[in-house]
């Protein structure tokens, strides 16, 4: 029996599930899932990655500890997962005391080796990304990943000599000893090693950073997240799965964003841990929301769970989420997702070419053939061309050779007319019957609740096995309701947004003083104000000045947001906002009716 190890990224915690990771979850599942159906052992592994400063923000806006926020999150993924009929064999919490175990051995290994050493360090850090940039990395002086204005940082931290393991993993990655698909990225890597690579620095001093992992030589400091979490590969499987022996991974399936850190961070640290390299990364694109990037900000970000009750929310929504994902767009390549694109994929592979295949032909044979045929199946190659496609993460060609025997199998039915051509008949629907047989057994990993639906109408239990499918059954027909109903919105027009608990007391809302209010020259309408929050002065600009003087406004208490994301308005950074009450002729700042103290939460 072989053995198959698939894992996903472990999810960052601080924001809820959306498409992107149910994205990598779903075909992590479809691999695991035609990989037990043809009789390997296989470990899926998924997860949480709860440590680090964005994990740490989050809870803070929400002025609740990290582990209560990453205790509240977790579920939301599990959950999900659930509701999206993924069967991981476990799901992993970097807060879990054994991964954490590990990820300290590993540290000490490595310090040990002097493979870990202290350093004085001086670089540009983006807060929001927790990474160091070199100059060059830098656009317009700003993040290279999120633009974001990037910080000037002087400290001592620890490094990971990564840089010694260079010409091996370019070796390794040339072999194909870690295979990176698709090609395209695995010359992306090679690329980005030939230009030479740094050390990594994988310690935050405990000061900044208190979300994380004691280095265990060092109680100042915490680990670096991603040293962390990329452990969660061999961590998992030590005290999660049954038999821990799963190292090395078949395939790590990611995003295309983090493939750095799965090809050049981690396998150096692996080879610094003398451990095998996994065997192959698959990097998958990015969806895209109506031809626009996913942003909380924008408010396009597609869940799941609401997506599919937005429809039936029964299991053809839930299948047809499935299917969608993975047939629409090559693995690998980015992909746009539009509710009518869902539909169109729903109604077009589903409804009519499988969904009507089946009704047909089962009405058929219970009409002219007394409800049930022996049935036979010509393969002409297609079913190795769906294990090729599956096994090389081609998850949108499989789904495309499926289409095509469903396809087929209608035209052939179309062409031999059983309803007329009696003599024939039998012939026919022994074929068709066998198709949807296979095609039962083919749509398995990717739909699976659905599939056992389709075996059903042919007398099975559940969906056969290819080998079971292909050589030949007797199918005793049962008529049911249409497998595929076509998909009915139930909000036709944009999705309705509601704001949780949460949501609002991300505002930080506050009572603030207002100590000194000024004209901003040049402009009519602004004013630039400085406020006291509590213990804290905000300079922010606010556009009131045909209202107020500013005169009128010192003392006066008002409501701040206090972490809206600073901006420069000409040339003066505004830290927050005040909020104010407008109509179309006149508006109102406003204030609470008794008075106060500075900083006073408003919730
Ligand atoms: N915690 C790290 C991974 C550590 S793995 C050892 C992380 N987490 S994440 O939550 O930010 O993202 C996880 C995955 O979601 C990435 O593979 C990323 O590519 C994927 N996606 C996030 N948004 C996406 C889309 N809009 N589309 C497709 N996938 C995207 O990175």
């Amino acid at each position: 029996m072989s053995k198959f190890y698939v894992t996903t990224p472990i999810y960052y915690v601080n924001d809820k599930p959306h498409i992107g990771h149910a994205y990598t979850t779903l075909a992590a599942d479809v691999s695991a899932r035609y990989r037990r159906s043809i009789g390997d052992d296989v470990f899926f592994l998924t997860g949480v990655d709860e440590h680090g400063q964005k994990v740490e923000k989050a809870a803070r806006t929400l002025g609740i500890e990290p582990q209560a926020h990453c205790d509240a999150m977790a579920p939301r993924f599990s959950d999900l997962w659930q509701r999206l009929g993924i069967t991981p064999s476990a799901f992993l919490r970097t807060t879990d005391r054994p991964h954490q175990e590990v990820v300290r051995d590993a540290l000490t290994r490595l310090y040990q080796k002097e493979l870990i050493v202290q350093r004085e360090f001086e670089g540009w850090y983006c807060v929001g990304c927790e990474r160091y940039w070199t100059e060059k990395d830098l656009v317009d002086s700003a993040c290279p990943d999120c633009r974001r204005k990037v910080e000037i940082l002087k400290e001592k931290n620890y490094f990971f000599l990564m840089s010694r393991f260079r010409e091996r993993i370019h070796a390794a990655i040339e072999s194909e000893e870690m295979l990176i698909l698709p090609k395209s990225r695995r010359n992306e890597v090679l690329g980005f090693l030939d230009q030479g690579i740094g050390d990594l620095c994988i310690s935050r001093p405990k000061r900044r950073l208190g979300w994380g992992i004691p280095i265990p030589f060092d109680d100042e400091y915490v680990t670096y997240v991603w040293f962390d979490a990329l452990i969660n590969y061999i961590s998992g499987p030590k005290y999660l799965a049954d038999n821990g022996d799963w190292w090395p991974a078949s395939a790590h399936l990611i995003g295309k964003d983090i493939l750095t850190t799965h090809a050049v961070y981690w396998p150096a640290m692996l080879m610094a841990l003398e451990l095998p390299l996994p065997r192959t990364i698959v990097a998958h694109g990015w969806w895209n929301f109506s031809g626009e990037k996913m942003s909380k900000s924008v408010g396009n970000v597609v869940d799941p769970a609401e997506l599919i009750e937005n429809y039936s929310g029964d299991r053809a929504a839930v299948d047809a989420f499935r299917w969608f994902l993975l047939a629409e767009v090559p693995f690998g390549s980015d992909g746009n997702f539009s509710l009518d694109a869902f539909e169109r994929r729903w109604t077009s592979d589903l409804s009519n070419d499988i969904g009507n295949l089946v009704s047909r032909v089962v009405a058929l044979v219970e009409k002219v053939a007394g409800g049930s045929v022996e049935t036979q199946f010509d393969d002409g190659g297609r079913t190795q061309g769906w294990k090729d496609a599956l096994e090389n993460f081609q998850f949108a060609r499989a789904a495309e050779i499926i289409v095509s025997i469903a396809r087929d199998t209608n035209q052939y039915v179309q062409a031999r007319a059983p309803w007329s051509d009696k003599e024939n008949a039998p012939e026919t629907l022994s074929r068709a019957c066998g198709a949807i047989g296979v095609l039962s057994a083919m749509l398995a990993p990717f739909i699976p609740d659905s599939a056992d639906e389709i075996a059903r109408r042919l007398g099975f239990q559940k969906a056969p096995s290819i080998a079971q499918a292909l050589s030949g059954f007797t199918a005793t027909v049962f008529q049911g309701d249409a497998i595929f109903k076509r998909p009915e919105r139930k909000i036709a027009e944009e999705k309705k947004v509601f704001a949780t608990i949460d949501d609002v007391k991300k505002l930080g809302l506050r009572i603030g003083v207002v100590k000194t209010a000024e004209r901003v020259e040049k402009t009519e309408k602004l004013l630039k104000l400085t406020v006291d929050i509590g213990g804290e002065e905000r300079t922010l600009i606010a556009g009131i000045a045909k209202v107020y003087a500013p005169e009128d406004l010192l003392g006066k208490r008002v409501v701040v947001v206090t972490n809206l994301e600073p901006a420069k308005i000409r040339g003066i950074e505004s830290r927050g906002m005040i909020l104010a009450a407008a109509s179309d002729d006149s508006l109102s700042l406003i204030g609470p009716l008794l008075d106060m103290p500075a900083g006073s939460e408003v919730r």
